[in-house]
């Protein structure tokens, strides 16, 4: 059954403040109205900045718009004192379905490592909230040709102690750094070829049902003109975006375009 859902999920980064948040979620109704009957099979995600979580509920909460919300981070424990910190509970009491964990501007700037994103993946499942753990490798580590071991290790330490029940709650994105809002994707094949070799490292622990089961996205400068070519791939399953998500427009031609031909 997952195999047919395409997921295109909107990361806002640190982008909108409420009140634009509230009008970029009706502007998208809007758009996606006149598409609506088309998209069934698309689940579309939005994850803003924290700050914006509040209103964006109160409206998908009234509206009942094909929208569900994520959010860009968390911490892993419940509660405490963490200063600055937003917790599982905390999203979950807002209907947050989703959790994006491990973005390399995370990791980059954040200081954000295996092991940490593991302890995030762990709590968001506690909480029955979807990850959806990214991984994908800098311009010198892919020409050094270190792309697939930097993702394995990636990937392995994510989901260290995770069982084969937890990857169907589970997703993971691969966004190559050298594309993030740069304008230049990866060549879809490619970005398929490595799709694949993420699910063969999740077949290596949980056997291939399990494995063809976890949607993996691709993202890094996907737009509605070149969304249709990542979807015509077999292994990619969807689409993180970031840049383009920050448009009613553009967003909801991703999603257009992202329907199967
Ligand atoms: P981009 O960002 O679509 O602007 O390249 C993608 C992401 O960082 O998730």
């Amino acid at each position: 059954m997952q195999d047919k859902r395409r997921i295109i999920a909107g990361n806002w980064k640190m982008y909108k403040t409420p009140k634009e948040a509230v009008g970029l979620v009706q502007a998208l109704e809007d758009r996606l109205d006149m598409i609506a009957g088309n998209i069934s099979d698309i689940e579309i995600i939005v994850c803003p900045p924290f700050t914006d979580l509040k209103s964006i509920y109160t409206v998908l909460w009234q509206d009942k718009p094909p929208i569900k919300l994520g959010a860009q981070n968390m911490h892993w424990e419940d509660e405490g004192a963490y200063t600055g910190e937003i917790s599982p509970l905390m999203l979950k009491d807002l209907e947050c379905e989703f959790v994006i964990l491990g973005h390399s501007e995370r990791r980059q700037y954040f200081g954000e490592t295996d092991d940490m994103v593991n302890k995030k993946v762990k709590a968001a499942l506690k909480h029955r909230i979807t990850p959806i753990m990214c991984c994908g490798e800098s311009l010198a580590q892919r020409e050094a040709g270190e792309t697939q071991s930097f993702i394995q290790s990636q990937v392995l330490g994510g989901i260290d102690g995770l069982t084969a029940n937890d990857m169907k709650s589970f997703m993971i994105a691969y966004e190559p750094i050298w594309a993030i809002g740069t304008g230049k994707t990866a060549h879809p094949e490619d970005a398929n070829d490595i799709i694949g070799y993420i699910r063969s490292v999740l077949a290596s622990k949980f056997g291939d049902e399990i494995a063809k089961g976890v949607p993996i996205l691709y993202g890094g400068s996907v737009e509605a003109g070149n969304i249709a070519d990542f979807m015509a791939e077999p292994e990619i399953k969807g689409a993180l975006v970031g840049g383009a998500s920050l448009d009613a427009d553009s967003f909801a031609g991703i999603i257009k375009n992202a329907r199967k031909q």
